[in-house]
């Protein structure tokens, strides 16, 4: 990869979306949400400690080229910038002052750290599908885990957590990730009638104008999609692979620091 060519005078930000399986990062245009660089993804290191991933992080910036402030987003609640739950990274997270430790990886640089599917719902707000601009939109995303975002008007109410509320006698995210339809080897069609018992929990309690649902399944959604009967309009994610990188770099541009 070569990003000699980074022009110098664009309204550019670096994102980086650590992740179970990896950790990727990207110099993002701010006025478009594309990037502008390729996408530098390296394995998350195992096990994925504080240290060992701070150390993988500030090589990928250092791999960009960037010099820059750096905005991360990780799987965990984010909150006055200590890590403080660990559903699906090492339990050696909770508890860790995440600004202190990317600081001492990338001194000098300003540095904003939150949660993923906060990130991700922000940048699908601001680029993604028009509708969701406006009114509350609750954005969920489909992975490993489930990650929610409330965002109203482009603000962000952060740290929701609702993929690990009960629904019936399970947390939605034991019933309805994607990595339990992989798992359980279910049919789309299985699998967006859990979607759709937990989305109409949702919409009993919180009322949104719209989902907004991603994560890599969001790239299927005419597969499951059409089979949700939930009242409120549920609109697909359009940034994908895209979104928490681009919404960690909106994040430490708009000091968004929960
Ligand atoms: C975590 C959330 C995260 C979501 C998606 C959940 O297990 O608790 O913090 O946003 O997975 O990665």
């Amino acid at each position: 990869m070569d990003n000699g060519n980074l022009p110098k005078h664009g309204n550019y930000g670096c994102g980086i979306d650590i992740g179970g399986s990896g950790v990727k990062g990207a110099i993002v245009d701010m006025d478009t949400g594309e990037f502008v660089t390729d996408r530098i993804k390296i394995e998350t290191p195992q096990p994925a400690t504080p240290e060992a991933v701070a150390e993988t992080v500030a090589h990928i910036v250092q791999e960009l080229g960037w010099d820059g402030r750096v905005g991360i987003c990780m799987p965990t609640v984010i909150k006055d910038q200590v890590a403080h739950l660990a559903a699906n990274i090492d339990d050696s997270w909770v508890g860790t002052n995440v600004h202190e430790l990317f600081s001492q990886h990338l001194p000098g640089r300003k540095i904003a750290v939150l949660n993923d599917a906060d990130a991700a719902g922000l940048a699908e707000v601001a680029f993604g599908d028009e509708a969701a601009r406006t009114g509350a939109t609750l954005f969920l995303t489909f992975g490993t885990g489930i990650g929610s975002a409330f965002i109203t008007d482009g603000v962000l109410f952060p740290n929701t957590e609702l993929g690990h509320m009960y629904v019936g006698k399970k947390e939605a995210e034991h019933q309805a990730s994607s990595a339990v339809r992989d798992r359980e080897e279910l049919s789309y069609k299985q699998w967006a009638k859990r979607v759709d018992k937990v989305l109409k929990e949702y919409e009993r309690l919180f009322n949104p104008s719209f989902f907004v649902v991603g994560g890599g399944i969001s790239r299927k959604a005419d597969k499951w999609v059409p089979y949700l009967t939930v009242d409120t309009p549920v609109i697909p994610a359009q940034l994908r692979n895209r979104a928490g990188i681009v919404g960690a770099a909106m994040a430490v541009a708009k000091d968004v620091t929960p």
